[in-house]
């Protein structure tokens, strides 16, 4: 095995371009652990790193995209754990600032990779690691959430709105979820949203009662979504589909309601307590992962196409291998 197909890229690259080559697996060094990727789960900053991110210094070049994945201990290196061994891995640089998921083998560091007993399928497991654990983190390590809350959900059509929605109601929250497209309106309620608000930019005067805001279209909209939550009420912003990465000129006092917090949740510090947590309740609660489409690691262009074209309702899963 000392050759691997990978994606590997080195500019800005569309879903149509992207192509699998041979390169040599990595040498495994202390720290780090061999994995044999079995699935990954697709994201949209994916997308992003492949449209204009990837031309920043801090990206490796060439690279190897993906920043998750499931799969078992190729090479154990001086981690402790054997050869065969389920984990998950995700973030801490993984597919920016060293090879990531998009390949049969992966070089990762022992600290961004998590043992994980489940009896889940790889396809099912490949769904979890960044969608659940950033829907976890936002909702109980920003949100606070509890059962008692009135939870909103804006841009709650992309793979982690789906998951944000799915976790909240299981906990026995009410959720309020929008999407900017009256054809998706259905998936909502399908998705267990108690309300559904079409989204034109202005939620104010649309929906009231929230205690709890999960703010996936980002800067574009966090202004007003501040302005339809409670005195006491909490937003995350988490996503950026609104395609605005800064927020220029920001002043605190003024644009921040009296009473109301603003939070953020960035995905680069998963724990094994929190990832053995989001399993547990899973169990718990006998949810099954999300998935909205799989494509084996072949099609890895039609799955990228898929991703750059928001085709999918839900998370991308490639499985690597049979
Ligand atoms: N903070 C963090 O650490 C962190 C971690 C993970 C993800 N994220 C962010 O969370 C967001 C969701 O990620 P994901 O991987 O779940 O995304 P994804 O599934 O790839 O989401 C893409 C989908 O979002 C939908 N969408 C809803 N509102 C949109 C809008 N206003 N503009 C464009 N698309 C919209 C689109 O479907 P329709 O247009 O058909 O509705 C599209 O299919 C992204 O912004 C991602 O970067 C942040």
């Amino acid at each position: 095995m000392d050759m691997m197909k990978a994606v590997i890229l080195d500019k800005p690259t569309k879903g149509e371009d992207v192509v699998l080559s041979e390169i040599a697996v990595p040498e495994v060094k202390p720290g780090w652990v061999l994995v044999r990727v079995k699935a990954f789960g697709m994201n949209h900053s994916e997308a992003i790193l492949r449209e204009f991110e990837i031309e920043n210094d801090y990206i490796q070049k060439p690279i190897v995209p993906g920043i998750e994945c499931v799969g078992e201990i190729e090479d154990p290196s001086d981690s402790g754990w054997k050869k065969g061994q389920k984990i998950a891995a995700l973030m801490g640089g993984m597919g920016r600032s060293f090879n990531g998921s998009y390949a049969e083998y992966a070089l990762l560091p022992v600290h961004h990779v998590f043992p994980i007993e489940s009896a889940l399928s790889w396809e099912e497991m490949a769904a979890i690691p960044e969608t659940y654990f950033t829907a976890w983190g936002s909702l109980f390590q920003c949100l606070r959430l509890t059962k008692e809350d009135k939870l909103l959900v804006r841009g709650a059509t992309c793979a982690l709105g789906y998951v944000a929605v799915q976790l909240a109601k299981a906990l026995g929250c009410t959720v309020v979820g929008t999407t900017h497209r009256e054809s998706k309106m259905e998936f909502l309620k399908e998705a267990g949203c108690d309300e559904c608000i079409l989204d034109d930019g202005s939620l104010r005067g649309k929906v009231s009662g929230v205690t709890k805001a999960l703010e996936l279209i980002g800067i574009k909209t966090v202004k007003d979504t501040m302005m339809c939550v409670e005195q006491g009420g909490i937003v995350c912003n988490t996503g950026v589909l609104g395609k605005v990465y800064e927020w220029n000129h920001f002043d605190p006092i003024k644009d921040i309601p009296n009473g109301v917090c603003l939070t953020g949740f960035y995905s680069n510090y998963p724990t094994t307590k929190m990832m053995q947590d989001i399993f547990s309740f899973m169990d718990e609660h006998q949810l099954k992962s999300l998935i909205g489409a799989t494509y084996d690691f072949e099609n890895i262009r039609e799955a990228c196409i898929a991703l750059d074209e928001g085709k999918v309702n839900g998370k991308i899963v490639v499985k690597v291998g049979d």
